[in-house]
């Protein structure tokens, strides 16, 4: 089934982060902005038609355009886990003619690979304007969200979750979950594939059909983000969300 995101205050993230409420004015590309929830913030002041949005999910795009049809809405038909299994590997970003203010990606580089990250990130930067800002968000599998009120790393939490919604679907995980985040401890970035499979440091990873796709999690360290990216400000989580934010300015 399509992946349709009911996730909400994304805009009031990104303000936060950087440092800026008043949007009016800016174009704004949303990558990997699914159905375009940023709109639907209460505290959203993007221009209707100064958004633009891409994602892999086709349905998403569809719903976007019939919710906001002054927006900019592209179907993007690249392979990514799950979200577009049967997509193209190699796909430049499509042809878009304007600069960016604002190119904001929300949980988007939590779930694809690290050279896709690397290779996304290169060609968004190449598509902001002069003091425009390319912001993404991450999550550092060690970081503690909720101090306090969850006593749980990023990692762990998302193990419980995992297990839970598989739950909910009527199936049973069989992960010996503390054994898994043992094994990530000092890891600098890894993948968790369907919430059992755990790849440290690689990309190599076994062939999972179409079918058997479920959800492939990324995890970076804060200082390994920095090594990656370090022209980059790296902020820690705002608005009680988990996910960190890189961001680089032009
Ligand atoms: C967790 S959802 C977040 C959606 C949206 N940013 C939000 O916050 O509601 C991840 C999104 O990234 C999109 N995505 C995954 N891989 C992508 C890629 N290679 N290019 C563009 N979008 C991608 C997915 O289709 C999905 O809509």
């Amino acid at each position: 089934m399509a992946f349709l995101s009911t996730k909400t205050g994304q805009f009031t993230y990104f303000s936060k982060q950087l440092g800026e409420p008043d949007w009016r004015g800016k174009n704004v590309l949303d990558f990997g902005g699914n159905v375009g929830n940023m709109l639907r913030d209460p505290n959203c002041t993007i221009d209707e038609e100064r958004y633009w949005c891409l994602d892999v999910v086709r349905e998403s795009i569809e719903r976007g355009t019939e919710m906001f049809p002054k927006s900019h809405w592209t179907f993007y038909d690249r392979y990514s886990f799950f979200f577009n299994p049967h997509g193209a590997r190699q796909l430049k970003l499509p042809e878009i003619d304007v600069l960016f203010d604002y190119v904001v990606a929300y949980s988007v580089f939590t779930n694809t690979s690290r050279s896709d990250m690397l290779d996304f990130v290169r060609q968004l930067e190449g598509k902001l304007a002069n003091g425009g800002a390319l912001a993404f968000t991450f999550i550092d599998p060690n970081y503690h969200s909720w101090p306090g009120r969850d006593a749980r790393n990023n990692l762990v939490w998302r193990l419980e979750r995992e297990i839970y919604l598989e739950k909910e679907k009527g199936n049973t995980l069989d992960i010996d979950l503390h054994a898994l985040a043992e094994r990530a401890k000092g890891a600098e970035w890894f993948v968790l594939v369907n919430g059992e499979d755990l790849y440290l440091e690689t990309e190599q990873t076994k062939r999972y059909e179409p079918e058997q796709q479920r959800t492939y999690h990324m995890f970076y360290t804060v200082n390994y983000m920095k090594s990656l990216f370090p022209r980059a400000t790296i902020l820690p989580p705002a608005n009680d969300e988990m996910q960190h934010c890189c961001v680089i300015r032009k």
